[in-house]
């Protein structure tokens, strides 16, 4: 049966995310330094400029913590520049200071990379926040790295375009961050990840020099692409300081539904009949149970999307031509779909106010998960055929462990797994945090068994860095090692993170 029914369910408060957890500072090395004052105050010497340099701890706090409240340091200071210029000039300080130093965006990656460990200064992009240039005939788009997300995508409305990467953490990630991390997202399937839509780059070396490849162009053949150096290098090769980004046309419609699967072994197969049947498919999300179940125990008051409680859901995106009968099209698509089997039941949006509120439960189990309680994370790729099978061991991995809550979703579209095991209040935060490395250890080498990713879409920082072997080879690895050693020979940018003592 197809409904099209509509459940609402409640947005989160970003803003009690923060109150809920605990801190766990101790989960990284954390190096004090001694004369925090004074490297503050050489700093300042060296880069006369207001606002440019923070020091008192109160202001400093929002730079130290990440999202997860895993992963913090201390920090003799945060740099705040404006322009590629002050970049410049906040990198030749530090290194004439003999510090190092950590990039950071919005402050929202997963894996641990974009807070200071030992004591590195912070130097933060959020002033960069200029959409500079918007070009209608080679539809591309200039900002500058610390351009937020959600800024961009409404700039870009009253053009009649789109960026098409979109993620939960739209309203704090910065463009330069995603660049950093080579952020995926919801709509990877249809239009790739960030690496697919930069045409060019500025970006800040370690010695200070300003490496200008703000290319705009589709075809530029000429010698190697240097941008892909940075997309996705975490921070440790260059500051991103500029982009050029591919734009694309507003699709004329979208339709949005929730399907209900009455199990997950038929997944492979619903993943192939969606690609071929909906043409203009942009994203496909699967939410489990469990999932689920932690969004209405964090989220009191919100309804079961459907009459009964499936062992999963999946959200489907399709973009379409304007029209009634378009959408008649997409709902004839979607009845096949349940006719084969393949779902049982499906909720369609009937406005863009409906399509957010499905959308809602998406990125509200990101959300309340974070709200929770402390976790441990994993965000893999394996192929799409080992999905059922894939999602069963997870759950057993979790139980196996013991005090571990499995929480499993992720984008199905590109076998995107996130699973993510929390803490059980009978286990205290020691207990919680000792089961991480063997827990890490078994996912991520029956990951590399499937022949799967061990970061499908975070990246590596300071998290994964142990495990890196299970995903690249070792020649892979030194040449990794071998580019940091010609661009950051005094390895001042984000030490520790893809490497130990890089
Ligand atoms: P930060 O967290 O500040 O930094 C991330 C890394 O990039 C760090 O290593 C940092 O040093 C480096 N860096 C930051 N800016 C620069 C710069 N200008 N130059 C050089 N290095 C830099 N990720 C996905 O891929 N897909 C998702 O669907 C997704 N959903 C998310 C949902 C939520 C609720 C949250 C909290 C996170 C999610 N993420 C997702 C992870 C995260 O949002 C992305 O990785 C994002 O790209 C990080 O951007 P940022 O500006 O916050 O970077
Ligand atoms: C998401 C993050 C965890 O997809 O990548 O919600
Ligand atoms: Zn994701």
């Amino acid at each position: 049966m197809l409904s099209v029914l509509f459940t609402y369910f409640h947005p989160i408060d970003r803003a009690a995310i923060f109150t809920h957890i605990k801190t766990a500072s101790e989960q990284v090395g954390i190096v004090g330094d001694k004369n925090v004052a004074s490297v503050a105050e050489r700093l300042k010497a060296e880069l006369d400029s207001p606002g440019l340099v923070l020091s008192e701890p109160g202001e400093m706090a929002a730079y130290t913590t990440d999202w997860t409240h895993k992963f913090s340091g201390v920090t003799p200071a945060v740099l705040r520049p404006r322009d590629t210029a002050e970049v410049a000039r906040s990198v030749l300080a530090c290194r004439k200071l003999g510090l190092a130093l950590v990039p950071q965006g919005g402050n929202t990656g997963l894996v641990g990379g974009s807070v200071p460990r030992a004591g590195e200064v912070v130097l933060s992009l959020s002033r960069l926040n200029a959409i500079e240039s918007f070009d209608p005939a080679s539809a591309t788009v200039q900002v500058q790295a610390g351009v937020v997300l959600q800024a961009l995508h409404e700039d870009l409305v009253a053009r009649g375009c789109v960026f098409p990467v979109d993620l939960g953490a739209r309203g704090s990630c910065q463009i330069g961050g995603m660049i950093a991390t080579n952020a995926g997202g919801i709509k990877v399937l249809r239009y790739g990840h960030m690496r697919e839509q930069v045409l060019g780059l500025e970006v800040v070396l370690a010695d200070g020099t300003v490496l200008g490849s703000l290319n705009s162009l589709k075809k530029n053949n000429t010698g190697l692409d240097l941008k892909h150096t940075f997309i996705g290098s975490e921070g440790m090769l260059g500051i991103i300081t500029r982009a050029v980004l591919q734009v694309r046309p507003a699709p004329q419609a979208v339709q949005t539904a929730l399907l209900a699967l009455d199990t997950r072994e038929r997944l492979p197969e619903l993943l192939t009949m969606l690609r071929e049947r909906l043409r203009g498919l942009s994203s496909l999300e699967i939410i489990t149970r469990e999932s689920i179940a932690l969004y209405q125990e964090v989220e009191p008051g919100t309804r079961e999307p459907f009459d009964k409680a499936y062992p999963a859901c999946v959200i489907v995106e399709e973009e379409t031509g304007a029209g009634t009968s378009e959408r008649d099209g997409f709902l004839e698509r979607l009845s096949s779909v349940i006719e084969s089997g393949l779902a049982a039941d499906a909720v369609v949006a009937e406005s863009d106010a409906q399509a957010q509120g499905i959308w809602r439960l998406r990125d509200g189990v990101t959300e309340a998960i974070g709200r929770a309680g402390l976790t441990h994370k994993f965000d893999v790729t394996v192929p799409p055929g080992a999905l059922p099978e894939f999602l069963a061991e997870m759950e057993r991995f979790g139980d196996e462990a013991g005090g571990l809550r499995t929480l499993l979703f992720g984008h199905l579209g590109d076998g995107n797994v996130h699973v993510n095991m929390m803490q059980k209040p009978e286990l205290s935060e020691d207990e919680f945090y000792a089961k991480g490395p063997a827990l890490a250890e078994r996912i991520y080498s029956h990951v590399a068994a499937l022949k799967g990713s061990i970061s499908a879409e975070h990246g590596i920082g300071i998290a994964k860095r142990d495990y890196l072997h299970h995903s690249r080879t070792v020649e892979e690895i030194n040449l990794m090692r071998g580019m940091k050693q010609l661009l950051d020979p005094g390895g001042i940018l984000n030490p520790g993170v893809l490497f130990e003592n890089a």
